[in-house]
């Protein structure tokens, strides 16, 4: 599985103020089984760039109401735009994890539609003062709502040798992990480690030569800015918490549909959609890209979908 920080971003070929390219991952796949109907209530819990959130938006029509969550806020408004007038829309720059809030304050009492489509948005690692691309130097940040908890920087300079090797090992699935945190730790103690290429070099040190010319196409420092990433924005807790929240937010019928990037991520999909009591499978296997997907769209290769109905 590779970070889509280590591809190609469809926008280095544009002016700065246009925005990238953007291609929504299994976007047909997941509008027709989610299946929304004119009138519906509808939640994108993952705005980003409003791709799924405009096909979802016609599909219910003016009679409908559509919730657009992000807890970057720049990403909301890029979202908007993108969905433009054809249905009701609601900006709501939140954490997921808080969708039960969230819906008490709209004094919406249940939703027929959820969609949340996992990870990092295009312009998040464009920016390079986001801090998520080892491809462009910035503040060693991460943060997908930047006002939100320790930045990477944070992380990396607070954590021990040890809890950052798991890091690596778990979520970036980095098999030279504690190499590359005793690295990290060696380097802190004389200079703090505040930038992207700071850290992408000192990877760059310990992975072997030879997996770099294997032809592969992953830069090194994929595996260990994918690992942080997941740290620093708590991304499998958020998920956990949006998972335990549903039952009772969705309506009998109504359709939820998660695009996971990340086999962790997936195996708690799986697990919270396996309760029979609560869910009917739509998809009964996870939908991944077609072949002309997968080749348009590297980012779509390691996409999981699944879909279920509220029993
Ligand atoms: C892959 S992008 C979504 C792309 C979108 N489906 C589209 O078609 O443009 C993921 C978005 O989810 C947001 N996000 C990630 N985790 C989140 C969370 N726990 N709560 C709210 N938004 C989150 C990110 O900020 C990012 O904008």
């Amino acid at each position: 599985m590779s970070d889509p920080s280590d591809l190609p971003t469809p926008g280095d070929a544009s002016p700065p103020e246009r925005l990238p390219t953007h291609r929504p991952v299994l976007l047909h796949e997941a509008i027709e089984h989610l299946d929304p109907q004119p009138g519906e209530i509808a939640v994108d819990a993952t705005a980003g760039l409003g791709g799924h959130a405009k096909a979802i938006a016609e599909r219910i029509g003016p009679g409908g109401q559509l919730l657009l969550l992000d807890r970057d806020e720049p990403n909301l408004h890029h979202a908007k735009s993108a969905v433009g007038p054809q249905t009701r829309t609601l900006l709501i720059h939140s954490n997921f994890e808080w969708l039960e809030n969230v819906l008490q304050n709209a004094q919406i009492p249940q939703i027929d539609i959820l969609l949340a489509d996992l990870g990092v948005s295009s312009p998040q690692l464009d920016q390079a003062e986001r801090g998520f691309s080892f491809r462009r130097d910035g503040p060693l940040d991460m943060r997908m709502n930047a006002s939100e908890g320790p930045s990477a920087a944070d992380l990396v300079a607070q954590l021990s040798e040890r809890e950052l090797a798991w890091i690596f090992w778990e979520y970036g699935e980095e098999r030279f992990s504690r190499q590359v945190a005793r690295r990290i730790a060696e380097s802190r103690r004389t200079e703090a480690i505040r930038t992207t290429f700071q850290l992408a070099d000192l990877v760059r040190q310990v992975v072997p030569r030879e997996r770099r010319h294997q032809g592969t196409g992953i830069d090194p420092a994929t595996r260990v800015f994918q690992g942080l990433r997941i740290a620093v924005n708590d991304e499998l807790g958020s998920l956990e918490r949006l998972l335990k929240s549903l039952p009772k937010l969705v309506r009998p019928g109504g359709r939820v549909a998660v695009i996971s990037f990340h086999s962790l991520e997936d195996r708690r999909v799986k697990q919270a959609f396996g309760d029979r009591d609560v869910w009917h499978r739509i998809t009964k296997k996870p939908v991944t890209a077609s072949d002309e997907e997968a080749r348009q769209n590297p980012r779509s290769r390691s996409a999981k979908l699944r879909v279920v109905r509220r029993a």
